[in-house]
């Protein structure tokens, strides 16, 4: 177990080690044990303040954040950037060094493709407390450890487990690639037989599969990529369909002219649901994820994502057991 993290941002998983990695498992089921004996917390980050900054939307984040805070004895302030000078020009770095003055962390989303990570770096650069990164334009963290903590909880040994990441349509809105690629950087530290499936127009960054590459090499786990959905979830143990916008099938995806290929893209793709023909197709066992929100009717049945291998409220509720854990270790102290 390692005790240092006291001061550390969460901004990728790949910045933090196996060891340190492992530390946020022990204490989320620590924490998870305690929350169902009903056993308080509230020693933890007493009196402790945690700016959580939106730029979007949030059921899950906002609320396992702002609770678990709580139950951890402190507060966290739910604000947006209208509450904030962020709405008359406030830049980020002004931003970040006030509140560094005033409390104990800073958990920040921004999703906006091409900004959001820009901005939470330039808020962990410039402040002295903890920046937690609750989803931007290229990770989600924390939904990739409440994902992983989720399939441990429900296989056991994660090595040889066979995971299907795969695209699916959605009507609802060009959602981030932040969740497959952090998948990618994530479940390919634990070996396991990882596979990604996508249109064609809908691949994830380069940079990040490279990666992801890297570390299945030296975890001794397997990366594959395909075209073909069904042949994605052909004997999976763990599929995981969601849709995620076509930013990098186009060559200027903030143009006009590129949010008109990609949406011209999303209507090629259709057929890309996860549906009970194609649950037949995966491991009789299998589990069914998803981060939420689903498009339901889109990216998913409501028989498969109802039925008895949807596993999503489970992942849902892990995303309190990892907030907490992550703030128990990284925030409570000052500079
Ligand atoms: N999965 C997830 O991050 O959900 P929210 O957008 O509701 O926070």
């Amino acid at each position: 177990m390692n005790t240092l993290l006291r001061g550390k941002d969460l901004i990728t998983t790949q910045d933090w080690s196996m060891d340190q990695l492992e530390t946020v498992f022990e204490v989320s089921r620590d924490l998870k044990r305690k929350f169902a004996q009903n056993e308080y917390t509230d020693h933890i980050l007493r009196a402790q303040t945690l700016f959580m900054l939106f730029f979007e939307q949030s059921t899950r984040t906002r609320n396992s954040i702002e609770a678990g805070m709580t139950q951890l004895g402190g507060h966290a302030h739910d604000l947006t950037p209208e509450k904030l000078q962020i709405s008359h020009g406030e830049v980020a770095i002004d931003t970040a060094k006030v509140l560094t003055r005033f409390g104990h962390g800073i958990a920040i989303r921004n999703c906006d493709y091409g900004i959001g990570n820009r901005y939470l770096q330039t808020v962990a650069d410039n402040s002295e407390i903890p920046v937690i990164n609750m989803q931007d334009d290229y990770y989600h963290p924390l939904q990739g450890l409440a994902d992983l903590m989720t399939i441990r909880e429900k296989l056991g040994d994660l090595r040889g487990v066979k995971v299907t990441i795969s695209w699916a349509y959605a009507t609802s809105h060009a959602k981030p690639l932040s969740v497959p690629q952090t998948q990618a950087l994530l479940f390919s530290r634990y070996g396991m037989d990882l596979t990604f499936a996508y249109p064609p127009e809908f691949p994830l960054m380069d940079s990040f599969m490279n990666q992801a590459r890297e570390n299945a090499a030296n975890s001794g786990g397997k990366l594959q990529i395909t075209h073909d959905m069904d042949e994605a979830f052909e004997g999976a143990h763990i599929v995981i369909p969601k849709s995620w916008g076509g930013f990098m099938g186009v060559d200027d995806p903030l143009s006009e002219e590129g949010r008109a290929r990609m949406k011209e893209n999303l209507e090629k793709n259709k057929d890309w649901i996860c549906d009970e023909r194609r649950m037949a197709l995966a491991d009789p066992e299998a589990f069914y994820m998803h981060a939420l929100p689903a498009d339901r009717g889109n990216e998913v049945t409501d028989p498969v994502i109802d039925g008895p291998q949807s596993i999503v409220y489970d992942e849902a509720e892990n995303r309190l057991h990892t907030a907490k854990a992550i703030m128990a270790l990284t925030m409570g102290g000052r500079p």
